[in-house]
């Protein structure tokens, strides 16, 4: 019998993309291929698939695609955390640090109500500035984090770590060696 693909394998790398010595993980390979997609949203939801999950909180942009679905199939609303000047209502904002310079990342300031549990996903996490930025804007709307889920990591940026010292329950699905 020959061994089925995992999440992993649909994925594709692009070299030199966007900059020359990026290797570039490019989940689009994943998500068009209808087994590829329904086993990533079902490993990624699996482990607070019996926990109270009020919302599902999606990190612009990749994290939009995979939280409306794990957000469907946990029965859960979904929230998004956008780049600076996207979200209509009254928002708060909070920087977080790129390779070069800064960027900041927004949430209404009435999506969550305070003691609500959240799942916070993304596609990717790398050095955690992101994802950290996230945590923070959850925590200061009084939010209970259940969780980070992502496809991927990269474990020699260190976001895991950044975020396991901010006592989080991170869940992965595959590693990629190198940045
Ligand atoms: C990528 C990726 C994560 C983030 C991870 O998004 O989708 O959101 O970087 O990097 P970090 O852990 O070092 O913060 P990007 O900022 O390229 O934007 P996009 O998702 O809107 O394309
Ligand atoms: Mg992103």
């Amino acid at each position: 019998m020959t061994e089925r693909k995992t999440v992993k394998d649909y994925i594709r790398t692009i070299v030199d993309f966007p900059h020359e010595g990026i290797m570039f993980r490019d989940v689009t390979t994943l998500f068009s291929d209808p087994r590829g997609f329904r086993i990533c949203v079902d490993q990624m939801l699996d482990p607070y698939a019996g926990q109270r999950i009020d919302k599902v909180v999606g990190l612009e942009a990749r994290g939009f695609i995979l939280g409306g679905a794990i957000a469907h199939q946990l029965g859960c609303g979904f929230v998004p955390i956008r780049k600076k000047g996207k979200l209509p209502g009254t928002t708060i904002s909070q920087d977080y640090k790129l390779e070069y310079g800064e960027a900041i990342v927004e949430i209404h300031d009435d999506a969550l109500q305070p003691g609500e549990t959240v799942l916070l996903v993304d596609d990717l996490l790398a050095t955690g500035g992101t994802a950290g930025a996230g945590i923070k804007l959850l925590k200061r709307l009084g939010a209970e984090i259940v969780g980070c889920a992502f496809i991927i990591d990269l474990p020699e940026l260190g976001g895991r770590k950044l975020l396991e010292d901010l006592d989080m329950d991170v869940h992965v699905l595959c590693e990629f060696e190198g940045a």
